[in-house]
């Protein structure tokens, strides 16, 4: 086992790119993927443990809180949290602290991929795109050199009591909006959105992606899709699509990504 340890959950990259540039600076550092159950859940020899998770309608996405439960890490290991959002940090660190006590954490805004709710630019303080990714690269430098250094943070993440009851709404949401999934003509029936699903959602039906309603609106599907064939309402189509420039479909679907 490597002596960092790093658990992600990314929908289109960008937990990811800051999981893999904090484990860059870290080194000898395993990266574990937790879209799907994670495959290794006793860290407890590592001696850093790390938490890297966007917000999702005010709290943690899909069944990351369950598998959260199912994570033993060492009594003395040096434990971080790293929460993406938009807008909004939400609960999910204050989540990940009721469980483990987080020794550090940071909130860090940058490019919204839930594009039917929000443009994209809802970052704040809002700036390009390019900014958001310089200014996320920026911040993995100074979070690496905290946990490296054993920094702690003054206070506990937020409680964000009403982010914790719009945690409870979305789920019943995005399943709603999962009805609403279209595919263009431009489809090639590549496969890739049924690779990339985090819940096994989607299936190729007569070389057609048909989309069922596990669904928790990463929209990695719809970010990704090569051909830009994957709708959701209209508002989609006129949006520009956005997914992690640094960040591919393979690395995605790793279960651990390991970094020396
Ligand atoms: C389904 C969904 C729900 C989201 N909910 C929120 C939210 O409640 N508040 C917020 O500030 N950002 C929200 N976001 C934005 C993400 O937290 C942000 O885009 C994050 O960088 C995505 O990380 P990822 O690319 O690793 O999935 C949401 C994004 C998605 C896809």
């Amino acid at each position: 086992m490597s002596k960092n340890v790093i658990f992600c959950y990314s929908g289109t990259g960008n937990c990811l790119d800051m999981a893999k540039n904090i484990a860059k600076e870290l080194g000898d550092t395993d990266i574990i993927m937790m879209r799907k159950a994670p495959v290794k859940t006793d860290v407890s020899d590592a001696e850093r443990v790390g938490f890297i998770v966007p917000c999702y309608g005010g709290g943690l996405p899909g069944d990351v809180e369950k598998y959260l439960d199912s994570i033993k890490v060492a009594p003395g290991a040096y434990i971080f949290g790293v929460g993406q959002y938009a807008g909004y940090l939400g609960c999910g660190l204050h989540k990940i602290d009721e469980r483990f006590r987080l020794n550090y954490w940071c909130g860090v805004s940058h490019q919204c991929s839930a594009i039917w709710l929000f443009p994209h630019q809802l970052m704040l303080p809002p700036v390009t795109p390019g900014m958001a990714q310089k200014r996320s690269e920026r911040k993995a430098k100074k979070i690496a050199a905290a946990v490296l250094s054993g920094e702690n943070s003054k206070k506990a993440p937020p409680k964000m009591r009403l982010n914790a009851l719009e945690s409870k709404v979305w789920p019943k949401l995005a399943k709603a909006k999962a009805k609403k999934f279209d595919v263009t003509e431009s489809c090639v029936g590549c496969g890739q959105c049924v690779r990339l699903c985090p819940r096994g959602n989607i299936q190729l039906v007569g070389g057609k992606p048909q989309f069922g309603t596990d669904c928790i609106q990463c929209l990695g599907c719809l970010q990704y899709c090569p051909k830009e064939a994957i709708t959701l309402t209209e508002k989609t189509v006129r949006r520009e699509h956005y997914h992690n420039p640094h960040v591919t479909v393979d690395e995605l679907t790793q279960d651990i990504i390991h970094f020396d």
